[in-house]
């Protein structure tokens, strides 16, 4: 199925990305629908159909639960919001860790059909060769290093990274395989500070941060969690900017409430018999 998305001429490409290393901070959200593409889209550089879109949207208890159908629906959806920002689909679990031409093949599909402008995988050393496949096909890859939610079931349970030096050492070969293999960008997630800066330091391509640090030459938030949307824990480095929640579960009881007065619908929703404007 081929794309119907607005053309990517105009888009913030992954090169450009790259050439920010070092400068103005790359702003990174989530997006896994047409309406939210399209509303954060002025405003970011980087839009990520994140495999969190199985836990946000589709109530997985972890990211194991997307799949490629999943991935490419939300692809293409964000694709249609959007025009500007550089749209980013993540490889679900399962899609390449095994052979690098799984991962090839589940790239090119990501791509052909969503349109999207590159691909995200998690892990590091363990996956370059994977990296380093997807990029010689021509498709720009973004890494996804330390804590990894792909890994929840085999670590049993979300733990950050880099608390120890063998761990911390463990992280700069991870970031050094991904830049090698030719990523044009490495997400680093759930990382200890002092560490997650040091990678920044180390290599030449930008790193975005998400509970990591401010040092990183960008940063990400699920935009579920930046707009106060998520119903069950908030994380500690979320940093909530509006609390939807509460605006949605005011204007539910407000409709319940009319529904149940007959205050609603009203006069002006209503239509004559006389012609009037739907
Ligand atoms: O799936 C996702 O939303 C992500 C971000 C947390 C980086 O990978």
């Amino acid at each position: 199925m081929a794309s119907d998305a607005p053309a990517a001429a105009g888009r913030i490409t992954p090169a450009a990305l790259l050439a920010r290393k070092g400068k103005e901070p790359i702003v990174c959200l989530t997006a896994y629908t047409y309406p939210i593409a399209r509303l954060l889209d002025p405003h970011v550089d980087l839009l990520l159909v994140g495999d969190s879109v199985a836990m946000v949207l589709h109530g997985h208890p972890n990211t194991l639960g997307a799949t490629m159908d999943m991935m490419v629906a939300h692809g293409q959806a964000v694709m249609r919001g959007s025009s500007r920002a550089c749209v980013v689909v993540d490889m679900p679990a399962g899609s390449y860790e095994d052979t690098v031409e799984n991962a090839v093949a589940c790239a090119q599909r990501i791509m052909r059909e969503t349109g999207c402008d590159a691909v995200k995988l998690e892990g590091g050393v363990a996956i370059a060769a994977q990296i380093a496949a997807i990029v010689a096909a021509g498709i720009p890859v973004m890494g996804h290093i330390g804590l990894l939610p792909q890994s929840v079931e085999k670590e049993g349970g979300y733990k950050i990274k880099g608390r120890s030096e063998a761990n911390a050492e463990a992280l700069y070969a991870d970031a050094r395989a991904v830049e090698a293999a030719g990523a044009f960008s490495v997400v680093i997630e759930g990382t200890v500070e002092p560490v997650a800066a040091e990678i920044t330091r180390r290599i030449t391509i930008p790193t975005v941060g998400i509970g990591a640090s401010p040092a990183c030459d960008g940063q990400v938030l699920v935009t579920d969690d930046a707009i106060g949307l998520t119903v069950d824990r908030v994380p500690k480095f979320v940093k909530e900017y509006a609390h939807l929640r509460d605006i949605v579960a005011d204007a539910a009881a407000a409709y319940a409430k009319d529904v149940r007065s007959r205050a609603f619908p009203g006069p002006e929703h209503l239509f004559s018999l006389t012609k009037d404007k739907a």
